[in-house]
């Protein structure tokens, strides 16, 4: 890190001492030269459903906070918060979040709210889980939330990217609830997980969509194609991902469900710089 920016941390670190709203950073990983996640500290009367996001940032310049919609990718038992964020060069805020290292302080709103919940959707019996990108940070929660499994009998992960170094943190997070002393038997039992890339080779290449459309992914997970009757889906990527899986969940029948009215299927877009 330059001088500079070292700096920088250092007055942005200031100013946040005295924010209550600002949380220690324990942990940064940066998993790509554009995707890294961090973990925070947690407030003890912070509560949150898994699938919520909640507003993150930093102080700009003027020492405004500048804030923005991030999912929270740990499950609501742990005691720390996790994030999974991209990295834009230009981005007023990751520019800046990118460079935060253990002992920083972030600013973490008190209220979390969202649609990618469990209880905005209809009981059923499979959950399909359609991300792309860092769309994998609110089923990174729901993921390892034993809710999940009691409401479902299976769940199905299904995340897309362009490269395979890009599905290593989604892969990691499945590897690790596999063996996770809570949720780790409910996990080997119930999750499916199946990434796909579309611009390398891969077991999988494909989006999401045109998987779907073809019948391709029902046939390799031996499950019928959507049905209202049994299907739920939750859908969280770029907006024209998020476009494209709404229409085919339409198509099927199934309906967009709330906090208020639960459905077939519930949509969030994944956070954008
Ligand atoms: P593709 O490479 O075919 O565009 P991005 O990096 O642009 O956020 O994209 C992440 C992943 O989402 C990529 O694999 C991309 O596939 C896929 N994707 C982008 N738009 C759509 C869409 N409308 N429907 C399905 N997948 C999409």
């Amino acid at each position: 890190m330059s001088a500079l920016s070292i700096a920088s941390n250092i007055k942005i670190n200031e100013q946040l001492l005295s924010n209550p709203e600002s949380q220690i950073v324990t942990n940064v990983v940066h998993w790509t030269d554009t995707l890294f996640s961090f973990r925070l500290s947690r407030d003890n009367n912070f509560r949150f459903r898994s699938g919520e996001f909640v507003m993150i940032g930093l102080p700009d310049e003027t020492g405004k906070p500048l804030l923005r919609a991030y999912s929270i990718a740990s499950p609501n038992w742990d005691e720390e918060l996790e994030f999974y964020s991209i990295k834009v060069p230009d981005g007023p805020l990751t520019s800046r979040l990118q460079k935060i290292v253990p002992g920083d302080r972030v600013i973490v709103k008190s209220k979390s709210v969202g649609t990618l919940v469990t209880d905005a959707l209809l009981p059923g019996e499979n959950l399909w889980m359609i991300a792309t990108g860092t769309g994998v940070a609110p089923f990174a929660s729901l993921i390892r939330d034993p809710d999940v499994y009691e409401r479902f009998n299976k769940i199905i992960l299904v995340h897309t990217c362009r490269k395979n170094a890009q599905l290593v943190y989604g892969s990691r997070i499945v590897d690790n609830a596999r063996t996770d002393p809570l949720v780790g038997d409910m996990v080997q039992d119930k999750l499916i997980y199946y990434p796909t890339t579309t611009a390398e080779p891969s077991l999988k290449q494909g989006r999401p969509t045109t998987l779907i459309e073809s019948g391709e992914i029902f046939l390799d997970l031996n499950l019928s194609p959507w049905n209202a009757a049994i299907d739920r889906v939750m859908i969280c990527g770029s907006l024209a991902m998020n476009k494209d899986v709404v229409a085919l969940c339409e198509q099927q029948g199934l309906s967009e469900g709330s906090n208020n009215t639960p459905g077939e299927f519930v949509v969030e877009k994944a956070f954008v710089d």
